[in-house]
């Protein structure tokens, strides 16, 4: 196996790598990964977005990554190869880069196309949570009464969801994969990619709400609805003050979503929930939802540990 910059390659080179990669993600998932995929290209092809390719037999393309570093962390948003050896070899040649370098440590969130990527991570020592993908069918069940309290998030709405969401996930473990070390700069950079990227979806803002609370600037709770494709409507974020739990409100801005949904021809509802965040899997639960596949969430200092390669030392010492 042999490693590539992928931006050495010609565009014709990634184009059936792409295509592979949007067809797992419709079947699977149904997310329409194009518009994802197009910003990736564009970067990929101007040199801003580093990323490797494993070549296999006839200069195929069998693997691929892609990351960048942003505030001394690695990022890592794809890690694709047939086997664990071709993740660890990607994972260890982007260790390697004048990129990673400058990184203190690596987060990764990725949808791995074969159990091999979770067990390389374990074996480079890599902290793994599952987030399970569920889904849902909207139906007529999803017939729910209008909730005044609810209202449309606007963008001046932006600075206060900021804020609850940084109240909202003050100690829960899967607020690493949203803000890594709960900053409301991270908070707010978080909120921007949902409102402003396609990374999950495009943001339906009729179906995103606020629930505003007893004093101004303070919400109760808010729900992010992005659309993954024509037919699938996406809960991309669902947060609750600490202090309005357990009276509802999460459970009315989810079926808020469903009754849009239903109202607007959408077949299918999905989310992504920590394996860890027990709250909300109540919630989905009880609502219908069911896990049909999952994302990786992974994390770890970057120290130059990593790129030493391990020696048993009982085989040193009986040799
Ligand atoms: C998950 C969250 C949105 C739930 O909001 P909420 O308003 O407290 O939820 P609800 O009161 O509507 O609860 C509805 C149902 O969910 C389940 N549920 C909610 N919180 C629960 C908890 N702490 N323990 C067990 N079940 C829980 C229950 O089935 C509950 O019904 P019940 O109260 O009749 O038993 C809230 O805990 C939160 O904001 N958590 C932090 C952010 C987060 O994890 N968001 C989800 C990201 S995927």
């Amino acid at each position: 196996m042999k490693l590539d910059d992928w931006r050495n390659l010609p565009s014709t080179a990634m184009t059936p790598v792409y295509e592979a990669e949007r067809l797992r993600w419709a079947h699977s998932l149904q997310w329409d990964l194009a518009p994802t995929l197009r910003t990736l290209e564009r970067a990929r092809a101007d040199g801003t977005l580093p990323g490797l390719v494993v070549r296999g037999p006839g200069q195929s393309v069998v693997g691929w990554s892609y990351f960048l570093v942003q505030h001394g962390v690695l990022q890592v948003g794809a890690l694709h190869a047939r086997t664990a050896d071709g993740v660890r070899l990607l994972l260890d040649a982007i260790f390697k880069t004048p990129e990673a370098s400058l990184a203190h440590e690596a987060l990764l969130f990725v949808y791995p196309d074969s159990p091999a990527c979770e067990s390389a991570l374990q074996r480079r020592r890599f902290a793994v949570t599952r987030y399970w993908y569920m889904r849902r069918m909207i139906d007529r069940s999803c017939v729910a009464a209008t909730d005044p309290r609810l209202q449309p998030m606007r963008d001046l709405d932006g600075p206060d969801v900021v804020r609850l969401l940084s109240r909202a996930y003050a100690g829960v473990p899967a607020a690493r994969c949203f803000a890594p070390h709960g900053r409301i700069d991270e908070w707010a950079q978080y909120l921007s990619q949902l409102t402003h990227g396609t990374a999950l979806g495009r943001l339906v803002a009729e179906a995103s709400l606020v629930a505003p609370g007893d004093q101004p600037g303070r919400l109760h709770g808010a729900a992010v609805v992005t659309d993954l494709s024509a037919s699938t409507l996406h809960l991309a974020q669902l947060a609750v003050d600490p202090g309005a739990r357990r009276g509802g409100l999460g459970a009315r801005m989810l079926d808020a979503m469903l009754a849009f949904g239903l109202t607007r021809q959408r077949s299918v509802a999905t989310l992504l929930v920590s394996e860890d965040n027990l709250p909300a899997r109540a919630l989905y639960d009880a609502r219908g939802f069911v896990p049909t596949g999952y994302f990786l969430h992974a994390e770890r200092p970057l120290g130059r540990r990593v790129l030493t390669p391990t020696v048993p030392s009982v085989s040193r010492v009986s040799a």
